[in-house]
């Protein structure tokens, strides 16, 4: 994990400012490994050390919630028997914290992918009844005409089955990229849907999860911490039924 200032992680993390930060740190109450903290620009590695505030540890934490930017090659699995998985990007030290990837990208897809060690939360967020919105930035082969995208709005059968409604946007006509935004979360659902109409996608990109998008500042194979804020957003936007 990057190194990262003190002022920031606690200002992230907790309701106090930057400004507000660094007083605390002035006035002595912020240790890092025991240790008084004299500068805010002091660094850090956010899960291996820890830090008190007037003797309250911030970082305890019962589970993790990581932001993962995938690169296209890895597969979003725990282990596979030939393929590179998404664990494989996270250091040791998150390797050996039995972190899983809530919901899949295909191998080829990157993006957004949230990895977890809390149980309910992941099943909570995956459940098609909660409806948590996901969206993507694709290349399709062709324009989407108005008939298709009717049908992905109203929501299209596939393979027998009737899908709940997407949300389609053109990003640029010329390149045919366009966001898609779906509430449930089906195998290959987006390939599948474009395939039913003779179209093809060709490149696939998640750019955010229940209100969250993928931050911009995190390379492909970077990943770090969501804020409380960002959990307690993804929490939020599901739909209790
Ligand atoms: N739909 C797909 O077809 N693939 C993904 O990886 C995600 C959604």
């Amino acid at each position: 994990m990057a190194l990262e200032r003190i002022d920031k992680i606690i200002a992230s993390r907790t309701a106090y400012s930057r400004r507000e930060v660094k007083e605390l740190i002035k006035k002595g109450a912020v240790r890092l490994d025991g240790s008084l903290v004299l500068s805010p620009d002091q660094k850090l590695d956010p899960v291996l050390q820890s830090v008190e505030i007037d003797g309250k540890r911030l970082f305890y934490e019962k589970y993790s919630y990581l932001m993962l930017n995938k690169p296209q090659g890895y597969v979003s699995a725990t282990r596979d028997g030939k393929e590179k998985t998404v664990l494989a990007l996270l250091s040791p030290e998150w390797q050996s914290r039995k972190l899983f990837p809530a919901g899949r990208l295909d191998k080829d897809t990157t993006g957004f992918v949230l990895l977890t060690d809390d149980g309910a939360f992941a099943h909570d967020i995956l459940a098609p009844k909660h409806h948590v919105p996901k969206v993507y930035h694709l290349t399709a082969q062709r324009a989407v005409s108005a008939a298709e995208r009717r049908q992905m709005e109203e929501g299209m059968m596939l393979d027998g089955q009737k899908l709940l409604g997407a949300k389609l946007r053109l990003l640029d006509q010329e390149s045919c990229r366009y966001e898609i935004i779906l509430q449930q979360g089906l195998y290959h659902q987006i390939k599948r849907m474009f395939a039913a109409t003779g179209n093809q996608v060709l490149t696939l990109h998640r750019v955010a999860i229940g209100g969250v998008f993928l931050d911009p500042d995190l390379a492909e194979g970077q990943y770090r911490h969501l804020t409380g804020q960002e959990v307690n957003t993804i929490k939020n936007s599901r739909e209790n039924l």
